[in-house]
C-alpha cells in the first residue's frame, strides 16, 4: 500500500468501476464504491463474487482471496461515507459536465487532505480541477480495460497538480502492481490519442468495403501481433466510450479524419454498444 492513503472511494459502478473496486481491494486497501443507487453499487459486490466464483472453479482463485478482497469493499449509495477516502478514483460515464458536477460533489464530501482523481479517457483534468476548491490535489489515473489485467496506469499531470499529488499518484499505482507512466494533459493522454485513431480508421476501411469487420480483425491480429482485432476492441472499450473519446481528440486536435465514424454513432444510437449490452461489431 502507498503510506498517505488506506481508503480508496470510487465512484461509478461500470466496467471499469468494479475492476477499479478489484484493483485497489486486491491491494490491501478499504474500498467504498459510490454509485447512483444503492442496487448499483450492489450490483458490483455481485458482478466481482461472480468473477470469484468462476475463477475459483477453475483453480485460479481460492476462497481464503475472495473472502479477504470482498471484506475489504463496502458498496454505497452517494458520498455519505467518502469523508474516510485519502484518493478518491471517478470513473463514470465519459461526459465532461456529469463529471464536472461530480467533482463539486467530491470536492465537498471528502476531506481537505484527500486526493481526486478521474479515470476519464480523453476529458481536460484540468477542467474538472478547476471546477474543485483543491486544484492542486486532482490527477488523472487511468487505468486500461479490464483493469485488473491491463499492467498500464498513465498517471495525468494537470497544470494545477503540485508534485506531491503527481507522486502519491504514481506511488498508489506502483503499490496496485501496475506500470504507472507519467503524462501531460493531453486529450487522449498517450495511449487513446495514438490508438483510436486507428481504430476509427478500421471502422472507415469497413465502410468503404475494402474487407469485412472480420477479416479486418483477423488481419491486424496476424499481421501486427495484436491480441485482439479493432472491432474486438471496439466491443471491449465500449461503442459509446469510443464516440466520445474520439469526439473529444476530435475537437483538440482538429483533424477531420478523427471525427467518429457513421457507423460508431449509428451503433450507438441504435443501443448498440458493444459488449456491455451484447451487442456491438460482434453479438455476446
Ligand atoms: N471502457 C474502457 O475501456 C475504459 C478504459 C479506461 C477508462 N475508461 C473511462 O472510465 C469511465 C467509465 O467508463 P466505463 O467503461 O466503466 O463505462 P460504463 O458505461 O460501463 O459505466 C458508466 C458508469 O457511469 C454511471 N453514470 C452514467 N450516467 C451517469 C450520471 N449522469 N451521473 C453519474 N453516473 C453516471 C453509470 O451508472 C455507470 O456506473 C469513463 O470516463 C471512461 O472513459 C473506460
Amino acid at each position: 500500500m502507498s503510506g498517505d492513503i488506506r481508503t480508496v472511494g470510487i465512484v461509478g459502478s461500470g466496467i471499469m468501476g468494479s475492476g477499479l473496486a478489484e484493483v485497489a481491494a486486491r491491494a490491501g486497501y478499504d474500498v467504498i464504491v459510490a454509485s447512483r443507487s444503492q442496487a448499483s453499487a450492489d450490483g458490483v459486490l455481485r458482478t466481482l463474487d461472480a468473477g470469484f466464483t468462476k475463477a475459483i472453479d477453475r483453480g485460479r482463485a481460492t476462497a481464503d482471496e475472495r473472502d479477504s478482497v470482498m471484506g475489504r469493499i463496502t458498496a454505497t449509495e452517494g458520498f455519505g461515507s467518502f469523508g474516510e477516502c485519502d484518493l478518491v478514483i471517478e470513473s463514470v460515464i465519459e461526459q465532461l459536465g456529469v463529471k464536472l458536477q461530480l467533482f463539486a460533489e467530491l470536492d465537498r464530501a471528502t476531506k481537505p487532505s484527500a486526493i481526486l482523481a478521474t479515470n476519464t479517457s480523453t476529458l481536460p483534468v484540468i477542467d474538472l480541477a478547476l471546477f474543485t476548491s483543491r486544484p492542486d490535489q486532482v490527477c488523472g489515473i487511468h487505468f486500461f480495460n479490464p483493469a485488473t489485467l491491463m499492467k498500464l496506469v498513465e498517471v495525468v499531470r494537470p497544470v494545477s497538480a503540485c508534485a506531491e499529488t503527481i507522486e502519491t499518484a504514481m506511488a498508489f499505482v506502483a503499490s496496485c502492481d501496475k506500470d504507472a507512466v507519467e503524462v501531460l494533459d493531453h486529450a487522449g493522454f498517450v495511449v487513446n490519442a495514438l490508438l483510436f485513431p486507428y481504430l476509427n480508421s478500421a471502422v472507415r476501411m469497413f465502410e468503404r468495403g475494402t474487407a469485412s469487420i472480420e477479416s479486418i480483425d483477423t488481419a491486424m491480429k496476424g499481421g501486427c501481433n495484436f491480441p485482439m482485432g479493432p472491432f474486438a476492441l471496439l466491443d471491449l472499450v465500449g461503442l459509446d466510450t469510443s464516440v466520445a473519446i474520439l469526439e473529444t481528440i476530435h475537437a483538440s486536435f482538429g483533424n477531420p479524419a478523427d471525427a467518429p465514424a457513421q457507423t460508431l454513432l449509428d451503433k450507438v444510437a441504435a443501443g448498440n454498444l458493444g459488449r456491455k449490452t451484447k451487442q456491438g461489431f460482434y453479438s455476446y
